[in-house]
């Protein structure tokens, strides 16, 4: 994980590079730092702690320097501490280094470094980067522009793990060199000047011009110029690439926080991911999907791989597709799908939904489908992101820049593009009836506008997290689809709020997790899969039976009285319901952060993009 920032320009670099700091803690935060080449030694600041916590060093006041290199930490290896903080140097102190990624064999090199007489101060894997390439730098005998990158280059040839870094050297202070593998990292042009950052946010206020590097791409940036390599060192041509993305999109625009601001912009980014693509009286578009009868035919199977909430939204979306496509759909999680051998070929699709597009076990996942001769469709929000390169297809979801660490709008976008596809290969099939499928196209196109219903009065939802912030433990449970989301509205709570909860669903609940109901645990019910009412509305009744607190969110004509409380959403069908009855789950969860005091944007140990595995 981690973020990293970088910048070479005429200004002052420090507050350029806290402020790109700021925007990337979402990444990581336990500990900061920076190096500024001020003349030509190099200055390092760090500090345990969020990214503020720069700013009471005394010494940040000093800086001057216009070149800068900049990180903010989530710890893999080494506690979060100043000395554990990046950048790192070489001891001689003539490079600096931040890393995002991991060194897998920092030890290995760690040994071979220290019996060439080098020390280290830090526990991290990234210290041998600086040193190696301060040890392949004093091996080098040509003394030309280049030794510089050779030496970078030389360094990153024995490194296995994922990187992306930035460099510094005192005895170059008119440059950067970065270069990534497996690792993000993207470079804006601007007029005599030029930022690196991790994402493209944090340096969108900037500039519009991205350069999107490759793996293992090395590139010397230079006040008023930039050097692209490959692998072997060889110039390489970059296109630029124009983001259209509003800075404002990723400010939190008199909102308390990022996550509110989210969930409310979810009526705007489902209008954004729907797009053209659908249209009632033509089939879906997606141009960039060029499936035929023959080949969704040919599927035996479809897997939908991912994390976290990405994985939820294919949990959401997986009895749409069986039904509409009639295709089976396996959805699974990547960190175990990557390991378990899967038995998938090329009568397999294999999808793969990640928001960042970054994560790494849904890369890895992604890398194995290929390598069984699966076609691989990347469903992602960042354009240009690492998984759009990998797969064979990429199709967008437009939700807008998504900052808080809890992924909300990102889930309804991926559930609403999810579904668009669903009904693109139902008509290529031709598998289902094209009424059918009307009345889905209609109900997409409606759920902005139901969502914006439920966001226009959170007042019940306020209520009910008021009377049950403080307790330990709650369950969420539905059958059918709304299992799907009750899993996704556990994850929220767990994420934002710190109390235990399980996602279950209703049917099973008396397998086992009955006996922990007592009086007033809270249940919180989902209750939108109209052939499945009753039999839900027994579930609840039997946590009630047990003294347990029920909240209900419903879109059926149920009997409200038989529970505690109740919250009503638009009919909807079950079969996309996920993306609306999720919205009082994320602002339940949001609430009872709040009545926490919690910090919602950024809670404690999670990062956004976990490009670790
Ligand atoms: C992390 C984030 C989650 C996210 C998951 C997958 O755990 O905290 O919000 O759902 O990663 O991320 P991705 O970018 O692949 O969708």
């Amino acid at each position: 994980m981690c973020g990293i920032v970088g910048y070479i320009g005429q200004k002052k670099a420090s507050p350029i590079l806290i402020n790109g700091l700021l925007k990337l803690e979402y990444r990581g935060y336990d500990s900061a730092g920076l190096s500024t080449l001020e003349d030509t030694t190099i200055s390092n600041i760090k500090n345990k702690g969020r990214v503020n916590s720069l700013n009471e060093v005394p010494e940040i006041n000093t800086l001057t320097g216009t070149i800068g290199i900049a990180h903010t930490r989530w710890a893999t290896h080494g506690k979060p501490s100043t000395t554990n903080s990046h950048p790192h140097m070489d001891n001689s102190k003539t490079f600096s280094v931040v890393h995002n990624g991991i060194i897998e064999n920092y030890n290995d090199l760690k040994i071979f470094l220290t019996e060439n007489g080098y020390n280290f101060l830090s526990q991290t894997d990234t210290e041998v980067i600086p040193n190696l390439i301060h040890y392949y730098f004093s091996k080098d005998n040509v003394d030309d522009d280049k030794k510089f990158l050779r030496a970078v280059q030389s360094a990153c040839k024995d490194f296995k793990g994922s990187y992306a870094i930035e460099v510094i050297s005192s005895l170059y202070p008119d440059r950067i060199i970065v270069t990534r593998k497996d690792s993000p990292l993207v470079i804006g042009k601007g007029e005599n000047e030029n930022h690196i950052s991790s994402d493209i946010p944090a340096i969108l206020s900037y500039t519009k011009d991205f350069y999107l590097l490759e793996d293992n791409e090395y590139v010397e940036i230079y006040r008023d110029h930039l050097d692209f390599y490959n692998k072997d060192l060889a110039k390489i041509n970059k296109p630029i690439k124009n983001i259209e993305w509003d800075a404002t999109a990723a400010e939190k625009d008199g909102y308390e926080d990022y996550m509110l601001k989210e969930i409310y912009e979810q009526p705007k980014s489902i209008r954004e991911t729907i797009g053209s693509r659908i249209k009632l009286d033509a089939p879906c578009c997606f141009d960039e999907l060029n499936f035929t009868k023959d080949y969704l035919s040919s599927l035996n199977k479809i897997c939908i791989v991912a994390c976290g909430t990405a994985m939820h939204a294919g949990l959401a979306t997986k009895t749409l597709i069986e039904q509409i496509c009639n295709i089976p759909v396996e959805v699974e999680v990547a960190s175990e799908f990557r390991y378990r051998n899967p038995i998938i070929n090329e009568k397999t699709l294999a999808i793969y939904i990640s928001q960042s597009g970054e994560t790494a076990d849904t890369i890895a996942a992604l890398k194995l489908a290929k390598s069984k001769g699966c076609k691989t469709l990347a469903i992602s929000n960042v354009i240009g992101s690492s998984i759009t390169r990998e797969a064979d297809y990429t199709i967008y979801t437009h939700a807008g820049p998504e900052i808080a660490v809890a992924s909300t709008k990102a889930y309804t976008a991926q559930v609403t593009l999810l579904a668009i596809l669903g009904i693109y290969m139902a008509e290529v099939l031709g598998s289902v009836s094209p009424l059918i499928l009307e009345n889905l196209k209609k109900e997409i196109f409606d759920l902005p506008n139901k969502i914006q219903t439920v966001l226009n009065d959170v007042s019940g939802i306020k209520n009910f997290a008021k009377k049950v912030y403080n307790e330990k433990d709650m369950f969420f449970i539905g059958r059918g689809t709304d299992y799907a989301v009750s899993l996704e509205g556990s994850l929220k709570l767990k994420e934002i709020s710190y109390i235990h909860s399980e996602g279950y669903a209703s049917g099973e609940l008396k397998h086992g997790p009955i006996a922990l109901i007592e009086d007033n645990t809270t249940v919180v019910s989902v209750i939108t899969n109209d052939d499945l009412v009753e039999k839900s509305i027994s579930n609840v009744q039997e946590v009630a039976t047990r003294g347990a607190k029920t909240f209900v969110i419903t879109n059926q004509d149920i009997d409200k009285s038989r529970f505690d409380y109740v919250i009503e959403i638009p009919a909807i069908s079950k079969l996309i319901s996920p993306a609306l009855s999720v919205i009082p789950l994320q602002l339940f969860s949001y609430y009872i952060a709040k009545e926490k005091g919690l910090d919602v944007d950024k809670p404690r140990n999670l990062a956004k993009s976990v490009t670790v595995e």
